[in-house]
């Protein structure tokens, strides 16, 4: 067989695969000979000439396979997502066609295992996932349905942009911890904790990191982690999972002004970073069009503003009444607030009622908090912020307006006995924030396996 480099889908440099050009033959304007595995995503069969797009989790490539190879049993009976070696040589697209990334393979070789091959018939993959199937099913299917085009460019850009938030921590010298996930505090209210029996004692799985990373200022400066958290939500709704993942960061000696411009500039940067990366940039393009780097500084809007604003716009509360100042907003009201403002907003200063125990007070007002959510359109919130009570008195008064057991807080109330400092932080939902950004209607379909109010599988 003649030579062929080995490729995966996302070399398209040039340099390394140089394309035969259309219409000419000559031997000095070969294309690369390259050999590619994937499987098969889309095929089409004209009368001796079959059109494969083939697809490795990092491209797709039109595969041309001509007579008298299209007339082998293999192909006669090729079905979809069957798994596939082809060689050949890299050429450009005839003038007026379209492949992705306007190139092609004239295939002179392939190679398909017996268990390579894909169910057909009944079992084919176009009969168990289609346009037609029902919504259950489909979930019940994710693992078929991962290797959609829309599904695998929103993992393929998740990848990206966790792994931007790694790195844009790593330039503000952040240090990544990474807090345990089984505990036996609650964070953010005692509703939508998961219990479980612990050799006997009672723990819950974690809602947030938060407490733990506030251990590590002392020894470690400003740390995040990120990490599962688990709510149960008892309800169904389109951004609320059961298991999610949580980006959070906690600031050592800040100010609250200080951690809105910090967030401000996290959020930024880990979109510029992931738009920097060419690939995930054109999935984002697909999947979000009209997608616009928000501007900066966000807007700055005071709770008690929100519910004048909500009033103003006769935009009415859970019992269908006007808001008044106490309500919690909730997620209709709120998304309806920021679809009408359309661009990010920084909900400030929530009162202290609605808020979680460790939040800090305003120091002018006191039935308010230094606390944060920001909302983005087509989402809401996907961040909560605040700075943190840090006097050891302030804080056992509210485990007492809370009516939690402080005992089992001991090591973090320790935090304010042995050097206290004001300090911050907050959470990012992950998959809000893809949500956002991919222009997705459900958190459920940014996460691999989405875990929801009754969903544990696959
Ligand atoms: O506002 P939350 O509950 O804040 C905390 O947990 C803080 N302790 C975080 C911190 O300060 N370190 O949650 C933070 C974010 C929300 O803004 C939202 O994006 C996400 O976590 N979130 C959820 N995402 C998906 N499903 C759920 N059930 C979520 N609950 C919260």
């Amino acid at each position: 067989l003649p030579k062929a480099i080995k490729i995966k889908l996302h070399e398209k440099d040039p340099a390394s695969i140089q394309l035969r050009k259309f219409g000419d033959s000559s031997d000095t304007n070969r294309g690369t000979r390259v050999r590619v595995f994937g499987r098969v995503h889309r095929e089409r069969k004209q009368k001796d000439i079959i059109f494969i797009t083939l697809r490795d989790g990092y491209g797709q490539l039109q595969c041309i396979i001509n007579a008298p190879l299209s007339k082998t049993y293999d192909m006669l009976t090729l079905t979809r997502e069957t798994s596939i070696e082809v060689l050949g040589e890299m050429c450009e697209v005839p003038k007026g066609n379209n492949a992705p990334d306007d190139r092609e393979l004239q295939v002179d070789f392939f190679k398909i295992e017996p268990e390579w091959k894909a169910a057909g018939g009944e079992d084919a993959i176009t009969n168990r996932v289609s346009a037609d199937t029902e919504h259950a099913t489909l979930l019940n299917l994710r693992h078929l349905t991962l290797r959609g085009d829309t599904a695998s460019s929103v993992m393929l850009v998740r990848d990206t942009v966790e792994f931007a938030f790694n790195q844009v921590y790593r330039e503000l010298k952040i240090r990544k911890v990474s807090p345990p996930a089984m505990v036996q505090t609650q964070v953010e209210g005692g509703a939508t904790l998961f219990k479980f029996d612990y050799y006997g004692e009672p723990a819950f799985l974690t809602q947030s990191s938060q407490l733990y990373l506030e251990t590590c200022l002392p020894s470690m400066g400003d740390v995040y982690c990120i990490e599962k958290s688990f709510r149960a939500e008892k309800s169904l709704t389109r951004r609320h999972l059961s298991e999610y993942t949580h980006v959070e960061a906690e600031l050592d000696f800040i100010t609250f002004d200080d951690l809105l411009e910090h967030l401000e500039h996290v959020m930024c940067r880990v979109l510029e970073v992931t738009l920097a990366d060419a690939d995930t940039a054109a999935h984002i393009k697909k999947l979000n069009p009209d997608f616009k780097m928000p501007e900066r500084p966000f807007m700055r809007m005071r709770y008690s503003d929100a519910i004048q604003w909500l009033i103003e716009h006769d935009i009415p509360n859970e019992d269908g009444e006007p808001h008044k100042i106490g309500d919690d907003i909730a997620e209709a009201a709120e998304r309806k607030m920021t679809d009408i403002i359309n661009r990010p907003i920084f909900l400030t200063h929530f009162p202290v009622e609605i808020k979680a125990f460790y939040m800090m007070k305003d120091k002018e007002d006191k039935t308010i908090t230094e606390s944060v959510d920001c909302l983005m359109p087509g989402v809401g919130e996907i961040v909560g912020g605040s700075m943190r009570i840090y006097d050891l008195k302030e804080l056992s008064e509210a485990f007492i307006r809370e009516e939690i057991d402080p005992t089992e807080y001991y090591w973090y109330t320790d935090q304010r006995k042995y050097g206290s400092s004001p300090h911050g932080g907050y959470g990012l939902g992950l998959e809000r924030f893809l949500a956002w950004l991919c222009n997705q209607h459900t958190v459920r379909d940014t996460c691999l396996y989405p875990r929801y109010f009754k969903r544990c599988k696959p």
